[in-house]
């Protein structure tokens, strides 16, 4: 009996150590990690884009700037929640906070004013909406997640639009 007790706890540890992991297992992931950047990024892109034209919103007299700000704050706020929503439902834990480049990116164009102030802030959207429909393009291509695919594809048009209206606004503050 002495030296059957050590064998029998021997089982019940392999035994628990098989069990355990095997209850706690969550299914697999439906997304890549790449799927899932690209979400994150693209909730903290939307929060970047809805502080930057809110500021404009009450700080800009230029028309082509206010007409950009506008619509990049009604389309950000309608895409924040899309994304947030999808991000939720699959899991992923959803930013309240741009990027710290973003947040640093705000701060150095909010601090300045008039001609200043419109000329980098467009220059700023129309750098930033390159960069956004590029990952939004590779996500379209590479991304795994069908949800996540969908949601970039319905976003480009978007950001193309932005990327425009951005454009025209760099054009009337050379
Ligand atoms: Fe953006
Ligand atoms: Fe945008």
């Amino acid at each position: 009996m002495k030296r059957l007790l050590p064998l029998a706890f021997a089982c019940l540890a392999l035994v628990a150590a098989i069990a355990v992991p095997t209850a706690g297992a969550k299914p697999s992931k439906s997304y890549s990690a790449a799927d899932e950047q690209y979400l994150k990024t693209s909730i903290q892109g939307d929060l970047f884009e809805i502080t930057g034209g809110k500021w404009a919103q009450k700080h800009t007299k230029n028309a082509a700037v206010l007409r950009m700000a506008n619509r990049i704050v009604s389309d950000h706020t309608k895409s924040v929640k899309d994304a947030a929503s999808l991000a939720r439902s699959l899991g992923i834990d959803v930013p309240s906070t741009p990027t710290p480049s973003e947040v640093w990116e705000l701060k150095v164009v909010t601090g300045l004013r008039g001609r200043a102030y419109n000329h980098w802030y467009a220059s700023l959207e129309v750098y930033d909406h390159v960069q956004d429909i590029q990952e939004t393009t590779d996500e379209i291509n590479d991304g795994t997640n069908p949800k996540i695919r969908d949601n970039a594809r319905t976003d480009l048009p978007v950001l193309q639009l932005h990327l425009r209206l951005a454009r025209a606004a760099l054009a009337e503050n050379p």
